[in-house]
């Protein structure tokens, strides 16, 4: 038996009659769930909350939202992600029709408001007309009330009026704004013509929208965890990941089954972590719609220590993508440390790769953000650490210890620890999206399916690993897309 890992191995080149820039990094995330880059955020407490899901799903990927929280708090979260930019801004700024200009002015400024536009209410909160830029641009006089320079006559929409219906009216009418009202005439919501074109035309194209035009969202749940993924379908979310330390067991296969014979027939079921041909063949079988597999290969796992246990990543990759059959795409699950593991996880089978360090330590995580001698750095711990474990049951119920309360008995897989901080999601993302587009372009693939039919891998030696790295020189500065820490 021969486990690698990303390491041990290299691409190939292969012939190409076309340039880097005409390759596509679309991929899937599961059956029914298309990415528009292989990316998805970890289902951790330090690297996925609702900002790190809206920040995945804007950038092309999928974050999956952690479940160490209780589920109430948890739906919440996937309601957040859901509303965020469907084109409706659920409670616009509004201002009271007896104020002032410059009240009003002075709010804007306040608060660094960069729109005009105001729905305007009168004392019972019924909407009275808007304060558009014209209003405001010929208005002279600063104390005057607002209700004596707004435009009056406006045109209103019922709550409930969908995107599509907002755009044929916004484009019939030529208004830049509308807004919905509650039968009682009180403001319900505002369409803005600007992100209701972007969405609809698709100026926000790379953006991972659903056919509601909501950016999409996976949750993670443990095994049998029937409230918790109902909360999280009706909060609308659009994958369900079973998310345990050990996917090839009875309690996996069970919920998969259930969840797709019954409320989950209407969302994808993500189950795992298999590092084995059997183990995914095993969930595929029971009717998961994509497969996560990753034993061990984590940045803050010590699974393989600790227990022995797991497969290193490129061959548990090779060996569940050649089990199942191409509809249920793999989700390579940790290890990943430079953009060009990727491609590497792609040619070994993979449809998109989760990441946990790489992106706990960025703004949009939860990870508490600390100042280290003149460094920024960002907590990062395993969801089986201790710390974790402590916290959640969540987290304890991934490894099979959600019945232990005493803390002391408890049997850590993973640690905490701190990760330098990257910036944003965004410009990490934009280095690992426009290095795979490179990694297409030398192994002469134009799409990702076709890097992981065509890919070859090559076996390098340890010498073959150091000359792959910068040698012989002293570095001196971090490069946006290299580190060794
Ligand atoms: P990276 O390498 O991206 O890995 O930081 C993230 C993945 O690691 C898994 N994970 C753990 N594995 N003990 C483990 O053995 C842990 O405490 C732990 N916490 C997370 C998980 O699959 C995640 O996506």
């Amino acid at each position: 038996m021969q486990g690698l890992t990303f390491d041990d191995v290299t691409l190939v080149t292969q012939y190409a009659d076309f340039l880097p820039e005409d390759t596509l990094t679309k991929s899937k995330f599961s059956r029914n769930i298309d990415l528009n880059i292989p990316f998805v955020s970890a289902a951790m407490d330090t690297v996925t909350g609702s900002s790190m899901a809206i920040a995945m799903a804007r950038l092309g990927g999928i974050g999956v939202i952690h479940k160490n929280m209780d589920i109430a708090l948890h739906a919440e979260a996937v309601k957040k992600v859901k509303l965020h930019s469907n084109g409706l801004i659920q409670e616009p700024v509004s201002f009271l029709e007896t104020q002032t200009v410059e009240e009003l002015l002075n709010y804007k400024e306040d608060k660094h408001l960069p729109f005009s536009g105001f729905p305007i209410v009168d004392a019972a909160g019924r909407v009275a007309g808007i304060l558009t830029a014209k209003d405001l641009k010929f208005c002279n006089d600063r104390r005057l009330k607002l209700k004596d320079i707004m435009t009056s006559a406006i045109l209103t929409a019922k709550e409930g009026t969908t995107l599509e219906d907002a755009y044929k009216i916004m484009i019939d009418k030529k208004i830049g704004k509308l807004p919905l009202l509650c039968k009682n005439g009180e403001l319900a919501g505002l369409y803005s013509f600007h992100d209701v074109n972007a969405l609809i035309t698709g100026t926000s194209k790379l953006e991972n929208l659903d056919s509601k035009y909501q950016l999409r969202c996976a949750a993670a749940i443990s095994p049998y965890d029937f409230d918790r993924a109902e909360a999280l379908i009706n909060a609308g979310v659009d994958a369900i990941v079973i998310d345990t330390a050990h996917g090839h067991s009875k309690g996996v296969v069970e919920t998969v089954k259930e969840l797709k014979a019954g409320m989950a027939s209407s969302v994808d079921v993500v189950a795992g972590n298999v590092g084995t041909a059997v183990g995914a063949k095993a969930l595929a079988d029971a009717g998961a719609d994509a497969i996560k597999v990753g034993i061990g290969p984590g940045s803050i796992c010590t699974t393989r220590i600790v227990c022995g246990v797991g497969i290193p990543q490129i061959s548990a990759i090779h060996a569940a993508s050649r089990a199942v059959s191409s509809d249920v795409p793999i989700i390579a699950d940790g290890g990943i440390k430079q953009s060009g593991d990727v491609p590497k996880a792609i040619a070994a089978g993979a449809s998109s790769v989760m990441m946990g360090g790489l992106l706990a330590a960025t703004e949009e995580s939860p990870g508490e953000k600390i100042m280290m001698q003149g460094r920024r750095f960002v907590v990062y711990r395993g969801m089986g650490s201790l710390e974790a474990m402590k916290s959640g049951k969540g987290s304890r119920e991934r490894y099979s210890q959600g019945d232990v309360e005493d803390s002391s008995q408890l049997i850590p897989q993973g640690v905490e620890g701190r990760v330098p901080y990257r910036g944003t999601a965004g410009s990490v993302l934009h280095q690992f999206a426009g290095s795979l587009k490179f990694s297409l372009g030398y192994c002469g693939s134009k799409t990702v399916p076709e890097l992981q039919s065509k890919g070859i891998l090559y076996r390098v030696t340890p010498s073959g690993l150091r000359e792959a790295h910068p040698h012989d020189i002293q570095m001196v500065k971090d490069a946006p897309n290299y580190r060794t820490v």
